[in-house]
């Protein structure tokens, strides 16, 4: 068994990503990235450094070198002029995924461990059309399908942050999971879709790995 997902498989051509165990990762940041998380624990160090080095890897494959990723006010990574992108870790895995703005108008990408969501997290994130499909597949999955549903919000939510920054709520999106097993299709409510260009269009896909959810998303021009 591969020891990382292959996360490249959730996204279309040129998106360029990266993913890896936190542990796995030695990193070195730029000063001012190091000063956001100077005083933190060392686990949140560590995804960060991790993070932004999974970013950095992911930037060398659109030729943009050891440039430096600062955090903006809102808590979103400053990406380099003319990128979109997203960074994501549990306590074991990081990722990034980045992409050209003349390509993509944006890009999510989301980690969660798979029995994050419990049935009460669920009540409140879910609309109840989602509710009632997870109410339709094995009972033992239920978890399974509420962290995946969730984890796509946290995807579109980093996707659509560029266009529509804090705007999107929980309920603002609809996730419906195809029956092929790796794509799910988004229904956005109008207060969000009057936000984005009227001829994007979202494209999202998932996999399971090692008792993880991985989610990833473009908004396709
Ligand atoms: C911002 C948010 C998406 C982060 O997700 P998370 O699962 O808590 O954490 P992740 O590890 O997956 O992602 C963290 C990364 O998200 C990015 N991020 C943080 N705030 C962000 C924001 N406002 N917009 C976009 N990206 C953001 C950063 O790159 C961060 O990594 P870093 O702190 O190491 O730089 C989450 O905290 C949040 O606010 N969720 C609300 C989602 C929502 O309302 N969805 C409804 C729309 S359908």
């Amino acid at each position: 068994m591969p020891d990382a997902p292959n996360i490249q498989q959730l996204f279309p051509d040129r998106v360029f990503t990266e993913c890896c165990r936190i542990e796995d990762k030695h990193y070195a940041l730029h000063r001012e990235e190091a000063t956001v998380v100077k005083k933190a624990v060392a686990s949140r160090r560590n995804e960060f450094g991790a993070g932004r080095m999974c970013a950095r890897s992911a930037l060398e494959s659109l030729g943009i070198q050891e440039c430096v990723l600062a955090r903006k006010s809102d808590g979103s990574t400053a990406w380099p002029p003319g990128i979109v992108g997203a960074i994501s870790h549990t306590d074991s895995w990081c990722g990034a995924a980045v992409a050209r703005q003349s390509d993509y108008l944006g890009v999510g990408f989301d980690i969660e461990t798979a029995d994050r969501v419990t049935r009460s997290i669920a009540k409140r994130v879910l609309t109840d059309s989602e509710m009632d499909w997870v109410g339709r597949q094995a009972a033992d999955e239920s978890r399974k399908w509420f962290t995946l549903i969730f984890s796509a919000k946290e995807s579109i939510y980093k996707c659509l942050s560029p266009l529509v920054g804090k705007g999107a709520r929980f309920h603002d999106a609809e996730i419906i999971p195809h029956a092929d097993g790796f794509s799910f299709k988004v229904r956005l409510t109008d207060k969000i879709t009057s936000r984005i260009p009227s001829f994007s269009s979202l494209r999202g896909r998932y996999l399971l790995y090692e008792g993880e959810v991985f989610t990833g998303i473009v908004l396709i021009k």
